[in-house]
């Protein structure tokens, strides 16, 4: 069922999210016939464009970005019926009343009150002021039909999360509020839920009993991407850790939900969040690993060191790369360690999560039967490859009984276009007014909660060793040392 008429007014319209991410997602949804019957789609943005002038840029973005790709020239025109642009200063508060026009027009054309959906694609200093002009529009006090999405950075540390938590709720009721954290958008993400909750085999294991311990992977070849200026204030903790990373180990660690309503499924995550053991910041050094990539050669490519690159600071402190271990105090996971990694320009592009079971309880075999006694491991790949695999031991063919580790393995099919992204999932459930895949304000707040410490007590002391690790490499020895005081490695995909 395709969701109701729809306005989406993108602020940022002339920006990178929209033209790399947020058309090319409307798109497809198009393509797919998940576009609403009546929508309309309006560009907000300083820079002056004809909508003739408009619609030409975001289709060089189709052409570049979109999944699917345009077979005939009509499916590009016909979804540009539907696009507009609207040059507005969003600091000139007049203006915003031709928003409030645009929905009266579009309205009287449908005849029916579309849902309006103000999509903050802007810098995050932009967002309170943008969502306070907002606030005084009549449309938004419209619970069941305004909405409003907000992309990250959410806040810049708890207290700054909290201020923009207290601004954005007192303008709009809490379920008119979209938080994005696109790797809930993800399919591979959402599978993490069918896996855990649509078999009985696996929920019998999961948990302190059967486990030894997990690992989250967020590894990432590529390096900033031009984005200095955005992430020498940010630093992996902020940009992957805080939302990403945590959002990951909530899907792993949450406890079952009693169904699919969205503050259900956010309760059980919130629920991990507040659960997790809180560092003090003396323990940092022991839990915490930070790093930052040196020059070096990428895949035969020479790159920059972090500290050259354009909008970073020569003597940056920013970390490229964190590892942390977390311990999540409840029955399920008492004494479980959950060991998190992530950084940039690493040897490769791979997120994934492992469950490393506990070895049996006994090995009868001989003991030249298998090099290792350490195979039961689930390993959920999110991406680049999407798939789930069981390793398990099985006997060698031949006539000694020799093991050896062997994978049992799901793999969505990602050879073709099939699946959708992030972001159409997401503009998706906007439309329809599905929370369950966003962030609750209570949420963000816990996640930030947890990093503090961690964040404090890196802001406070200057790393001396950085850089520390170079290009194309799995990040800095001490992440690896981390890991080795526990007795395990990490463990890299082939
Ligand atoms: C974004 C971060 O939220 O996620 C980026 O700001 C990062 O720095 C990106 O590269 C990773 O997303 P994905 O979907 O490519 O894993």
């Amino acid at each position: 069922k395709r969701p109701p008429a729809s306005i989406l007014f993108i602020f940022g319209g002339s920006g990178d999210l929209n033209y790399r991410k947020l058309t090319p997602a409307l798109y497809n949804l198009f393509l797919d016939e998940w576009m609403p019957d009546q929508f309309a789609i309006v560009g907000i943005g300083r820079t002056e464009y004809s909508d003739e002038k408009y619609r030409g840029h975001l289709q060089e973005g189709l052409d570049k970005f979109s999944r699917r790709k345009a077979e005939t020239d009509s499916h590009y025109q016909e979804f540009f019926q539907h696009v507009n642009y609207l040059q507005l200063d969003a600091g000139d508060i007049a203006s915003y009343q031709r928003i409030a026009d645009y929905v009266c027009k579009k309205e009287e054309e449908w005849g029916v009150h579309p849902n309006v959906i103000f999509y903050l694609a802007v810098a995050p200093q932009l967002v309170p002021s943008i969502a306070q002009e907002l606030g005084t529009l009549n449309l938004c006090k419209e619970k069941n039909t305004t909405r409003i999405v907000i992309e990250k950075p959410f806040g810049h540390d708890l207290e700054s999360a909290h201020e923009l938590n207290d601004l954005l709720t007192g303008l709009f009721a809490e379920e008119q509020i979209f938080r994005i954290d696109h790797y809930l958008g993800k399919e591979t993400v959402q599978n993490i839920l069918a896996l855990r909750f649509a078999n009985a085999l696996f929920e019998p294991v999961w948990n302190r009993h059967y486990i030894d311990h997990i690992q989250i992977t967020a590894a990432e070849s590529v390096g900033l991407e031009g984005r200095g200026g955005y992430y020498e204030h940010s630093g992996a903790l902020r940009d992957m850790v805080q939302n990403h990373i945590l959002q990951l180990m909530c899907m792993v660690a949450m406890e079952a939900p009693v169904s699919f309503d969205a503050n259900e499924i956010r309760n059980k995550k919130v629920d991990v969040l507040n659960a997790i053991r809180p560092l003090k910041k003396e323990d940092v050094h022991e839990y915490a690993v930070r790093g930052q990539y040196g020059a070096g050669w990428m895949k035969g490519k020479q790159v920059t060191g972090y500290r050259e690159e354009k909008g970073v600071n020569p003597q940056s402190p920013t970390e490229t790369y964190a590892a942390v271990k977390f311990f999540i105090d409840n029955w399920r996971w008492q004494g479980v360690p959950f060991y998190v990694r992530t950084g940039k320009l690493m040897h490769q592009k791979s997120t994934h999560i492992t469950i490393q079971f506990k070895d049996a309880p006994t090995f009868a075999f001989p003991s030249e039967a298998a090099e290792s006694w350490r195979s039961n491991r689930l390993t959920i790949s999110i991406q680049p490859e999407m798939d789930i695999r069981i390793r398990f031991q099985a006997k060698r063919p031949g006539q000694t009984m020799s093991l050896d580790p062997v994978n049992m393995t799901f793999t969505y099919d990602n050879s073709d276009d099939h699946t959708p992204e992030a972001y159409e999932t997401l503009l998706l459930d906007v439309m329809e007014g599905d929370a369950t895949l966003f962030m609750r304000a209570d949420q963000v707040e816990s996640a930030w909660k947890v990093i503090m410490p961690i964040l404090e007590t890196w802001e406070n002391r200057h790393p001396v060793d950085f850089p520390n690790y170079v290009p194309d490499s799995w990040g800095p020895e001490d992440a690896d040392a981390l890991i080795a005081r526990d007795g395990h490695a990490w463990i890299n995909l082939p």
